[in-house]
């Protein structure tokens, strides 16, 4: 390939985002299903991922944007969600995108957690702040989840 060749491919590149979920009970699967598809609608390409299927730091490679989201259990964000952001401590996001989510009872920390890792540790470009839901079914939810998505977008868009 040229250089004229490489430099079109470039131009061509869509840009991605990863969306990773931990859930006990679905709800905060549905809001990672729902940024996602904020996330499409200003062009870009959205993963989807259990927390589950993150095992090397080479599963968070090539990515633009990063939404990482956890329920809240006592007071806390899941297991599964602690131990992939060690993983992702190694995976350099320094200047990606970032935002995070989560289904919550009452105090809902986790996505706040996540957020302020994802700012201090990882020292990522992110999103107005996190997106704390009961329900993704509730109220409104569903706009709520898809705009977050839209937000993560144009931010990628605009960088
Ligand atoms: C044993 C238990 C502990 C919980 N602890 C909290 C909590 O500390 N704070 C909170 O906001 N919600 C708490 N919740 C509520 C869950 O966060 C809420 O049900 C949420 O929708 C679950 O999301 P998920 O379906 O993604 O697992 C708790 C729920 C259970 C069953």
């Amino acid at each position: 390939m040229g250089k004229q060749g490489i430099q079109t491919h470039i131009e061509e590149k869509m840009t991605k985002a990863l969306v990773v979920y931990t859930t006990r009970t679905n709800e905060t699967k549905n809001i990672a299903e729902l940024i996602a598809e904020g996330i499409r609608f200003t062009g870009a390409e959205a993963t989807v991922a259990n927390v589950t299927g993150i095992k090397k730091e080479v599963d968070l490679e090539g990515y633009d944007a990063y939404v990482f989201g956890s329920a809240t259990y006592h007071g806390q964000m899941m297991q599964g969600m602690k131990t992939m952001l060690f993983l992702a401590e190694k995976a350099n996001l320094e200047g990606k995108v970032g935002g995070s989510f989560g289904a919550f009872g009452w105090s809902g920390e986790a996505p706040s957690r996540i957020f302020d890792t994802m700012t201090n540790i990882f020292k990522m470009d992110m999103v107005g702040g996190p997106l704390r839901l009961k329900s993704a079914s509730l109220g409104g939810g569903i706009q709520m989840c898809q705009d977050y998505g839209k937000e993560i977008g144009k931010k990628l868009n605009a960088s």
